[in-house]
């Protein structure tokens, strides 16, 4: 398994893997890898020649008052897994590798980025829609694996690609849970015994109303608030539950099928979010 940390090399290797034909696969991530970028990992390296992972804790998409200090890392135990799991190339480099001090441009996403996520996490995909674009110049690859436990990300995602005319077939992946299907995510670790048990409301609750719409219920407002009830008695803050169309990320009235139920909560300080596809 090959290394790069520098921004340049990783760029000339992968431009002559794609003149000599090679299908490169990438997989971007922030790192202490779970299942869930696993099972992006596991596709990437089956139907691409050659499966990149990139690990970059990415500053840009931190709020001045989250979790980028102490977010988890931890680059040997990630090397191991994705040396375990056939991945030809880590492409992991250093933040100031990566921005220059006098950057100045920056991609920002003008409409899906603006409600959800958006609205409580100022700028978050403007860095995060930076570093996707950087590392598709720097990586090259033709396709481009995501997960749909970021929804809204993947939704943002395909617009950019789309909006800046990138050569990349976008592939999103369902969403990896645990046993007691809490979906998996980094920031679990945050989490204690007692506010991983009272985190599992979050699926929990969208699974209810799920099974409300397919029982009949079609009004937004009632499973938004059958939602926030289950929520609420388990103790958690809620950011947001919201049903929207999948494509627009508009606000629903009416659900209809292939709409998408989103929540985010504080379980104490850990933000945590999950959707699920109707
Ligand atoms: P990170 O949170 O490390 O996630 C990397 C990728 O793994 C994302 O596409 C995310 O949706 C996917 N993923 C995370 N948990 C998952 C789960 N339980 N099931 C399926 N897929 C899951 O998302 C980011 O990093 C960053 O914003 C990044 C895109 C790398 C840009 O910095």
């Amino acid at each position: 398994m090959r290394i790069f940390k520098d921004p340049e090399t990783m760029q000339c290797w992968a431009l002559e893997q794609r003149v000599a034909g090679q299908i490169i696969g990438l997989v971007p991530t922030m790192g202490y890898l779970h299942d869930g970028h696993l099972s992006l990992i596991k596709t990437a390296t089956r139907e691409c020649d050659i499966a990149v992972v990139s690990i970059f804790v990415n500053p840009t998409q931190f709020g001045p008052n989250e979790d980028f200090g102490r977010y988890p890392r931890d680059s040997d135990g990630d090397l191991t897994m994705c040396e375990e799991h056939g991945v030809d190339v880590v492409f992991m480099p250093d933040a100031d590798a990566m921005y220059a001090q006098d950057a100045s441009v920056y991609v920002m996403e003008n409409r899906l980025a603006r409600n959800l996520c958006g609205a409580s996490r100022q700028n978050h995909f403007s860095g995060v829609c930076t570093v996707v674009a950087k590392l598709f110049n720097i990586v090259q690859p033709h396709e481009a694996f995501f997960g749909q436990k970021d929804y809204q990300q993947a939704a943002i995602i395909r617009r950019m690609v789309c909006d800046l005319n990138f050569a990349i077939d976008i592939r999103v992946l369902p969403i990896v849970r645990g046993r007691d299907g809490l979906a998996l995510s980094s920031r679990n670790i945050y989490l204690s015994p007692d506010e991983h048990q009272r985190a599992l409301a979050l699926n929990r609750s969208l699974q209810q109303a799920y099974e409300l719409f397919f029982a009949g219920e079609n009004r937004a407002s009632v499973l938004k608030q059958s939602i926030r009830e289950l929520l609420e008695a388990e103790g958690l803050k809620i950011d947001y539950v919201e049903i929207v169309n999948g494509e627009t990320l508009v606000a629903v009235s009416d659900v209809e099928m292939g709409n998408v139920i989103l929540a985010a909560v504080y379980c104490g300080k850990t933000r945590l979010i999950d959707n699920c596809i109707v």
